[in-house]
Formats: C-alpha cells, sequence, structure tokens
C-alpha cells in the first residue's frame, strides 16, 4: 500500500505534506510533488493536512485519478532515475514532471 498524489496538487503544491511526512518520501517536481511507493511506510500523516485534498490511500483513488499511481512511481523509475533515495531533502527539486502532469494545461491562480 502507498499513498498517492493526484492533480489537485498540480500548480498548487502546497507542501504541507513534507512538514508531516515520517521518511521524507515526497519528492518534487516543477508543477507536482510525488510519494515514492517503496518509501512511503503508509502512516496516513499527509492525507489529511493537505487543503486541497490531493492524497488518497491507493485503494481509494477515484476512477478519474487512478492513473496517478504510475504517475508517481514512474516519477522515481522513468521520468527521473532517483530511483529509492531515502530523502526528498537531499535530493531537492528535480527539474522534470512526469509527462501526464507536464502536459496538463497551465491553471490560473482563478481555478485553483
Ligand atoms: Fe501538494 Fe497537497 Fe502536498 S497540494 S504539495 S499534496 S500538501
Amino acid at each position: 500500500m502507498t499513498f498517492v498524489i493526484v492533480e489537485e496538487c498540480v500548480d498548487v503544491k502546497d507542501k504541507t505534506c513534507l512538514d508531516v511526512c515520517p521518511v521524507d518520501c515526497i519528492y518534487e517536481g516543477p508543477r507536482s510533488l510525488y510519494i515514492n511507493p517503496d518509501e512511503c511506510i503508509d502512516c496516513a500523516a499527509c492525507e489529511p493536512v493537505c487543503p486541497v485534498e490531493a492524497i488518497y490511500k491507493e485503494e481509494e483513488l477515484p476512477a478519474e485519478y487512478l492513473h496517478y499511481k504510475e504517475v508517481n512511481a514512474e516519477f522515481f523509475t522513468e521520468t527521473t532515475s532517483l530511483g529509492n533515495p531515502g530523502s526528498a531533502l537531499e535530493v531537492g527539486r528535480q527539474d522534470v514532471d512526469h509527462p501526464r502532469v507536464a502536459e496538463l494545461p497551465q491553471r490560473s491562480p482563478a481555478q485553483i
């Protein structure tokens, strides 16, 4: 099991989730953050603190966001070569997003 960040995070990036993750497994791209499914310990601390409800338990993903399970996982294996570095703070912000995030239309503040 893991938690998954979905489209609501895109262009919002509130980052409160980073403050509560005890294992530092939430990594930053230019437009969204991504949870490393191999490093997530399923503690559920991040889910309630996101102000835009962008974080779901993988089993509870809404149908329209099911692909975000792959989006989060592939960020570490295909989009970047991060793998499982063990600390988002140490690797810092990445300069690419998963292609399915990068292709989303830019959201204006009024839409957020
Ligand atoms: Fe994104 Fe919510 Fe975290 S907007 S950065 S998932 S607190």
